[in-house]
């Protein structure tokens, strides 16, 4: 195992049956308190952008934030923030997506990219893929390339990574952690 596995393993904690039954909750509190883990974390992340030639990150709120802020500054590059619904000030991108007993909407201001420019998408997981595909879509309707998806977890039993494929074939998905 990566040295990586190994911070990540003790840092990342599993909570039963939250937010309700049957679910099981990924607490990543731990990590962000472990300057050593976070930093590790940030690293990789920024890393990957490089090596993809992102000049900005979109990063999703709420969790989301925590990991593409400091990414974006370690690569060196801008961050926009794929905030939920009613929080940006001016004219907006909105897009629907289905989350499992209801549907939420994410915006990102019209005027986020410069048109064309290559845009790292990073969220701390990849569960069923809803809020990827919808940021995807987000970042094009901005008139920007997507040209990866950067999670630091993946949880690969609930089909994000084939749902995400589906709907943006072009797009690299990174994951530091597969579960
Ligand atoms: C969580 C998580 C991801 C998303 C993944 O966000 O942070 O953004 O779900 O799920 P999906 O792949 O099935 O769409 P959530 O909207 O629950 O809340 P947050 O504001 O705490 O990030
Ligand atoms: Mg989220």
């Amino acid at each position: 195992r990566s040295v990586l596995d190994q911070v990540l393993a003790t840092r990342i904690l599993d909570v039963l049956d939250y937010p309700k039954p049957g679910i099981v909750f990924k607490d990543i509190t731990p990590l962000l308190g472990d300057p050593t883990a976070f930093g590790t974390v940030v690293g990789a992340m920024a890393e990957q952008v490089r090596a993809s030639g992102a000049t900005r990150i979109a990063g999703l709120e709420a969790r989301g934030f925590l990991l593409a802020a400091p990414v974006a500054l370690a690569a060196g590059v801008g961050f926009v923030p794929v905030r939920k619904a009613g929080k940006l000030p001016r004219a907006t991108y909105r897009e629907d997506y289905a989350l499992e007993y209801a549907t939420a909407t994410i915006e990102v201001h019209r005027d986020a990219f410069v048109p064309g420019e290559r845009v790292m998408i990073v969220d701390d997981i990849l569960a069923t893929g809803g809020t990827a595909v919808a940021a995807a879509k987000l970042v094009r309707d901005a008139g920007a390339v997507p040209v990866g998806l950067s999670v630091l977890m993946e949880l690969g039993f609930l089909g994000g990574r084939e749902r995400f494929a589906a709907s943006a074939p072009d797009i690299g998905i990174h994951t530091l952690l597969l579960v």
